[in-house]
Parts: structure tokens; sequence; C-alpha cells
């Protein structure tokens, strides 16, 4: 199904059971630990072996040879797979750097090896007797001093610098009320719950491989592609997800150590990368260096703006796009964005929830702060100001719903705002600055094509096949509703099957475009399905109502099941996108809110009230939604308060490499959260009138919350993470 103009009235309008909340449909199963992860598969594999991960000690170099001698000689060794032992391997289209190092090492725990025992321990033990003789080369670590010599660059137009419209730097010298401010954040890592792990089993030529992965058919390609085999000859398999947060986007190492281990040991091999390893060999959220000017007339009309962001990444690799919120979020005549990216050999930067606006946001959202300080305008009415519902520099292109007006006002409304001292540092509580903090939430939602199979089998069971995921954010559940509106059954007559490369390819999870994109391929799935049923039972398809196991024509009425009692029926179709998203600008919207308490002895900043308003097109589950919302303004906390790699710039690394040094919010650290949903339909979006919504859940806490600190302390931080020793 082509989507081609804006979605006319459609099944799912009757919401009889997208739009309502409902509890996981996997829940019980995760919760009584049947559900099985990567790591976790034993039924469907005998006799697996276990590989372990050999990873550079160095982050520059050669290997200019491996003694594995007293490895094998260990008990229990199988095989011990090095890049020498392997010939040439493909290069994936999403990996900048290769999964398997040798004779070069791009960075710090590259995989070197993988050994392969009958017991982990033994692997592990064996891992440690590999000796690996490295010639260390010279690496470039330092971000501030790489960005000197760094060129622009585009990451949409390759070769393009600069976005301007009007001029910039003529505006911002006349403005009479003007910003110049640098903000830092720094590498953050995805730090899921499951790490990264896979079982490959190999069949003759065939190869299985379970694992955790977000994006099946990038995976699977990605693998075939580094095996120099045939895509076809790959079953890739992630049912399951813990977590991914865009590491998981990609093919990583675990899958190709897995085959290649297996395919040595001639025995399937299970192979998990210990938490150590991750923050070094898998990717990052790249560190940035941006710098915001923002010029307005006294009134608060902004008139230049300009957001110029630093970035680095491996060779070949891409920039943070940490500005590109900018050229669509606030008006103004005259503006300026652009990126620089430095070479960096540090392991490989890559998406991390909400790439770009994340960080982007984290910058932009405390200078709107602050020149609303400067124009003694209140925060809320600045940004309310320079609102517009146009792209700022396409005029003729319009957002298709843009409601971050209503987010900042109803916001404020429920939040209380109005009792926020403007002035910093005056309000106490016993030994607690308190202040308030805003920002405006912005992602862009993202079209993407989108496939699914359902079945209707004799007994009335709806079935969906396609390889979307769920990586904890609910894709079972909102696929199940979807399906169970369209067929009109109730949602326990509906059975989800995720993530199977036998599925057909799905939008996948990544972008926030997962729920909406994914959804929109099952409504096309069973539109066809209905057209099915019509026609087994004689009925004119175009009118035709799908509603409590029955289906209505006219005045005949048939159950549903009875379409199917001369054999299960089958549809297969995917939404394809037209051109709708190039005439209109198609975003998410929000506002954050936050109340932060300040210790006036340590300096140590708490939490102590969040709101998050959206307003991101339908709803299609606000359970799973709102969990999608707090699970990001979680993470926002994170990233304002704590979340930080730390790089050793002698040595070329992240120190911080394990969850007791790479902090990230626990419970005790999040208090009360509140999410609101305005209420949205986004008929240019797709069918299914939805949007994304958990990336936007995270775009914007951070600065929210650096904002409230200064509201409550007086002290502007600009460097992120906000810890208490930056306020001495
Ligand atoms: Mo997201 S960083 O595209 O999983």
């Amino acid at each position: 199904m082509k989507f081609e103009t804006p979605a006319a009235t459609n099944p799912i309008d009757r919401m009889k059971v997208v739009g309502r909340a409902q509890t996981r449909i996997d829940g019980p199963l995760k919760t009584t630990g049947l559900a099985p992860y990567a790591y976790e598969h034993r039924d469907e594999i005998e006799n697996a072996a276990y590989g372990y991960v050999v990873a550079a000690a160095v982050a520059k170099g050669r290997i200019n040879a491996v003694d594995t001698t007293a490895a094998k000689a260990a008990p229990g060794v199988i095989a011990i797979v090095t890049a020498a032992d392997v010939g040439k391997l493909g290069k994936g289209k999403f990996n900048t750097v290769k999964l398997l190092a040798g004779p070069d090492v791009d960075h710090y725990h590259q995989a070197v090896a993988v050994v392969v025992a009958e017991t982990f321990e033994q692997a592990r033990a064996a891992a440690g007797l590999v000796r690996v003789d490295y010639a260390r080369g010279k690496g470039r670590f330092d971000l501030d001093a790489a960005l000197k010599t760094a060129p622009l660059t585009d990451a949409e137009k390759p070769g393009k610098g600069e976005d301007r419209v009007g001029k910039f730097e003529t505006a911002f010298a006349s403005a009479p009320v003007k910003l110049d401010a640098e903000y830092t954040t720094p590498d953050h890592s995805h730090a899921m719950m499951e790490p990264f792990a896979s079982i490959a089993a190999w069949n003759g030529d065939a190869l299985t491989v379970w694992t955790s992965n977000q994006m099946i058919d990038w995976g699977r390609t990605d693998l075939a592609t580094t095996l120099n085999m045939p895509k076809e000859k790959v079953t890739f398999l992630s049912p399951y997800v813990g977590g991914g947060f865009g590491g998981k986007l990609f093919l990583r190492s675990d899958a190709v150590l897995a085959a290649l281990g297996a395919q040595a040991a001639g025995r399937p091999v299970k192979l998990a990368m210990s938490r150590p390893f991750m923050a070094n060999n898998t990717t990052h959220r790249p560190a940035t260096r941006q710098r915001i000017r923002i010029g307005a007339a006294k009134d608060g009309t902004i008139t230049a703006i300009a957001h110029e962001s630093g970035s680095g990444d491996q060779p070949n690799g891409s920039p943070e796009a940490a500005v590109l919120q900018t050229n669509l979020l606030y008006a103004g005549a005259n503006r300026l964005t652009s990126m620089r990216l430095a070479v960096l050999d540090l392991p490989e930067g890559n998406a991390m929830r909400a790439p770009g606006e994340a960080p982007g946001l984290m910058a932009l959202e405390v200078a709107m702060d602050e020149m609303a300080e400067k124009l003694r305008m209140d925060p809320i009415a600045f940004r309310v100001k320079n609102d517009t519902q146009v792209d700022p520099k396409d005029p003729k292109r319009r957002f298709s719903q843009r409601q971050l007006v209503r987010c900042l006002t109803e916001g404020a409304q429920q939040f209380g705002w109005s009792r926020r001292n403007a002035q910093p540092g005056q309000v106490r509580d016993g030994r607690w600055l308190v202040g308030m903090g805003v920002a405006s939430a912005f992602r862009n939602h993202m079209n993407m094509t989108s496939g699914a199979r359902v079945r209707l089998g004799k007994d009335g069971i709806v079935t969906v096949e396609t390889d979307m995921t769920d990586i904890g954010t609910g894709s079972y559940t909102i696929i199940a509703q979807t399906a169970a509106e369209m067929m009109g059954v109730p949602l326990d007559t509906v059975v989800v099957k995720l993530g199977s490369s036998a599925f057909p390819v799905s939008a996948g999870s990544g972008g926030q475009f997962g729920a909406a994109n994914s959804t929109a391929g099952v409504y096309a799935a069973c539109v066809k399905l209905r057209e099915a049923v019509a026609q087994r039972l004689g009925y004119n398809s175009a009118d035709a109502v799908f509603d409590g196991g029955k289906v209505v024509s006219g005045n005949r009425s048939a159950d549903l099941r009875l379409a199917a009692s001369a054999g299960e029926l089958v549809a297969e179709d995917k939404i394809e996108y037209g051109t709708l998203d190039k005439s209109w600008q198609i975003s998410t919207f929000g506002a954050h809110f936050v109340e932060v308490g300040v210790d006036t002895y340590t300096g140590a900043t708490r939490l102590r009230r969040m709101l998050a308003v959206c307003a991101a097109g339908r709803i299609i589950n606000p359970t799973s939604a709102r969990s999608q919302v707090i699970g990001a303004m979680t993470m926002g906390v994170g990233s304002a308060l704590m979340e930080e790699l730390a790089v050793d710039k002698r040595f070329g690394f992240f120190v911080n490499h394990d969850l007791a040094s790479y902090e990230v919010p626990v419970h005790a650290d999040i208090p009360h959260q509140d999410v609101i949903f305005l209420d949205e339909a986004d008929d240019k979006a797709n069918p299914m009138k939805a949007k994304g919504i958990g990336e936007l859940g995270l775009c914007g806490v951070g600065a929210a919350i650096a904002n409230a600190v200064y509201n409550a302390t007086g002290v502007r931080l600009r460097d992120y993470p906000l810890t208490l020793d930056k306020h001495l």
C-alpha cells in the first residue's frame, strides 16, 4: 500500500482497541522469565560451546603476532579464531569500523580473537592466555585538540558545510540583545540491561543466529556481507531485546564472533559480551562542543540564530547531528547551522536514543533560557513568541501538526509554573535551594517502509508476522491492538510473532519510527486480509464492517471464522510512502518541566518533580507510550546529572567501562513523573495517524534540569553532566 494522500477515515479511527490503555501482552512471559533473550535459547540448541572475546589492549596500532599456544593447551579449549584465520571479511553497510581487528587495530577493545571452549569459565580463562604482541601507534584521542583543524561537514548533504538563511552575522551584530555561549556534552554509553549476546549454529552452509538486535534485516544483511555468504542462508532471530537505545541498531562483534567460532568449532557457540567490554567494543553517543548565538529585538523576536557543533568519530564516521532541530524549532529571519567532524581513534561513535536532538537540545534549550533572562522575559513566553507553524528555511512547508505552544502553556498550568520565582537562588526548603526549569522537546518523524503478514485461522485466531522488534517498547502489544482493531476481534485472539528474518521486513526499532511505521505495515496487511475475507464470503469489501468477531455487509452478516473454514487466509503487504513528507514537515513536539533541589552543603542536585507534555500524533497505547516517556525522562536525568564516559587521552579509551563507574539513574534518583499526551491525529504521517514518542521523551529533559539548577542556585552550568564539583 502506497501512502500518498492524507489518511482518510479508516477502521483505526473507531479506536475500540487502538488508543486504549493496554498492559503488555508479553508481560507475563517477561515477568516469569519465560521470554527467551538472546543468550537464553536452549531448547533449539544442543551441545553449544562458549565463546569469549579477546579484546585489543591498545587503541591504535598493529598486531605483530598472536601466540595462542598456551591458550590452545588450556582445559576445554576447542578453537581460537583470529583475523588471520578467517581470510578477508566483508564490510557491512552500517559499521564504520571492522568488527574483528587485524592486522591493524582501530580502537581499544576492538575484538582481536574469539576463544571457544566447553564452558564459559574455560573460555574466559583461556582468553587470558592469548598473547598478543602489538606495535602501539599514535592515536588521536582529544576532541578539543582535534576540532581545531576539523573540517565542516554535513550529515544530510555531504560536501556541504553550512546551512544558511538570510545574513546571520549582520543581523546578530546589530541585535540589541544577544547571547554567545558554548556548551559541552560528553560521550554517552547506551548501557542497556541486556548485553550484546548471540548464539550461532551452522547447518551445512546455512547459519542461524539468535541475537539481540533492533533491526533484523540490517543485521542479517550485514552479517551475510561480513561472512561473504548469501543473505538467504542467514536466519536472524531477535524476538526479545533487553534494551538497545540505538546501540543494537547495527550488527556487532558478538554475532560475527559467535558465527566464526561456531564454524571453527563445528558446534553451536554462545557468546555474550562482558559488561566491561561493552563501552569500548561497541558504539557510543559522541561528545559535542556546541556554540550557540542568538540575537533578538527588545520585544523578544529572534532575528538571528546560529548553532555550530563539533564532534569526533573514527575515519569515515559521521557527526553527531546536534544542530538539526535548530533549523526547525524557532522562527528567525537570519540563521546558520553547521557541524565539524574531527577524526578520533576512540571507539566508534554512532546513534544513541534521539541522536542529534538529545545533545542538541541540551545546548539550545539552555541558550533559550539564558536569552529569556537577558530579555527579562518568562522562558515560556519567549518560546511562544518565537513559535513558527512553517519550516523557517522554506515557509511553503507547513508543519503537519505543531502543538508546541499548547505543550508549553498547558504544561505550565499543570506544573504550577506561576509559582516559580524568576529571580534565581531565592527559594529555600531547609538545606535545599529549589528551582524550576522548562525546555521545549522536538524530534523529527521518519517514514520507513514496513511489511507484515497476517493470517486468519479457522479458529478465528489472527496471527501477525513481521520482523519488527520489541526492545522493551511494547511493539507486541500495539501490533496486536492494530490487528484487533482492523479485523474487529478481541485482543486475546491475536497472536503476534516478531523478530525473525523469516517474516516480512519491517521498519524495525529505531529513530522513534518503530511504532507508527510497523503498525502502519500491519494496517496495510490487514486491509488485504479484509479484502480476502470479504471475497470468501462474497461480500463487497468496500462496505464490509468488521466488528465483534463478525463481518457485516448491507443486511448480511457472518462470523469471521466462516471466511477461514475452507482453509487459512493469508495476506501480506507493506506500507510505502510517497512524497507527503516533502510537502509537509512532520515532527513531534513536547515540553519538559522539572523542579530540582540543590543541596547548599554538597552541591548535589536531586529531582523533585517532573512533567512531560507530548504532542506526537495518535497515541496507540497510552500505557506503553507513558512507559516510553518516563523511561526517556529518566535517561534525561542521567544525561543531565551523571552520565559521562571519561576519556583517557593518553591511551585512548573510556575509563569507566562498567555500571559501577558509568552512572545511570536508579529508582532512588527519580521523583514523581507525570506525562500528558495532547489529543492529536496526524493524517499526513500514515494511516495510523501516529508518530513516535520514545525519543521525544528524552529531548529537552537535560536542558530543563540545567535550567532548574540555574533557577535554584543562580549558577549557570554549561558543561554536562552537572555534577556537584562544578558548583564550586
Ligand atoms: Mo535509535 S538511536 O535510532 O535506536
